[in-house]
């Protein structure tokens, strides 16, 4: 089985959760995109969708799903999106697509967070993915330089500016033994708006794709 047939399987997977008649959080990035069609070739009726990006947003209204604004919402029982890396723990590095902080503001509404993956996400210690940091644009250098203080390796995303008009550092080797005091620090830092540790608010459910179907993972708390 390809790594897109195991985000399908996933996606379709998800559905399960879905809570009809209710908002539904929807993320973003090509599994989260599995996950929009399959939600509009199904029956579910939901009260319509909140989306993590721009991207999102106009995929779901090209398929006649209708989109509102967080701030018009105080209830979104269910927030399905990707990771590009996850423990068994439900901790994840998000923002490979540069949509982490609103994925993380609607993560944070969100009473469920259903996190679908393929198997290559999985790992016993975050960090071999390049763990992404929004960052105000005047404050790129200065963050940089903490960041390399903390023993890490920043590369400015060249050309690319996020949904909140913000730019991204992709920092390698860092060690992140303790996901939850880094992903803190880090967005102590003057200049961070958010960074794509998802520890503090970690999946609840993660439906992970495998050759052989579908792993359903219930992190404990
Ligand atoms: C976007 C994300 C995505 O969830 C993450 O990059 C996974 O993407 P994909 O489903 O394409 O592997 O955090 O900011």
């Amino acid at each position: 089985m390809t790594q897109d047939e195991q985000k399908q399987l996933v996606a379709r997977e998800a559905l399960r959760y879905v809570v009809e008649d209710a908002w539904l959080g929807v993320g973003s990035g090509s599994t989260a995109n599995f996950f929009i069609d399959a939600l509009a070739n199904s029956r579910l009726r939901i009260k319509g969708a909140i989306a993590s990006s721009v991207n999102t947003a106009e995929r779901l209204k090209a398929h006649g799903i209708d989109v509102d604004e967080l701030n018009n919402v105080s209830d979104i029982p269910v927030y399905v999106d990707g990771a590009d890396e996850l423990t068994a723990s439900g901790a994840m590095i998000k923002g490979g697509g540069g949509a982490l902080t609103r994925e993380k503001i609607v993560a944070a509404v969100a009473r469920k967070f259903v996190c679908i993956v393929d198997q290559s996400k999985k790992v016993d210690t975050l960090g071999t993915f390049p763990l992404p940091i929004e960052v105000i644009p005047m404050a790129r250098s200065y963050v940089a330089r903490e960041v390399v203080r903390m023993g890490g390796y920043p590369e400015w995303r060249m050309g690319f500016t996020t949904d909140n008009g913000n730019v991204i550092l992709d920092v390698s080797d860092l060690r992140i033994d303790d996901p939850v005091a880094l992903e803190d620090r880090i967005n102590g830092i003057a200049g961070v708006v958010t960074v794509g540790l998802f520890a503090r608010r970690g999946a609840d459910v993660i439906l992970l794709g495998t050759p052989a179907g579908v792993e359903t993972i219930v992190p404990k708390r």
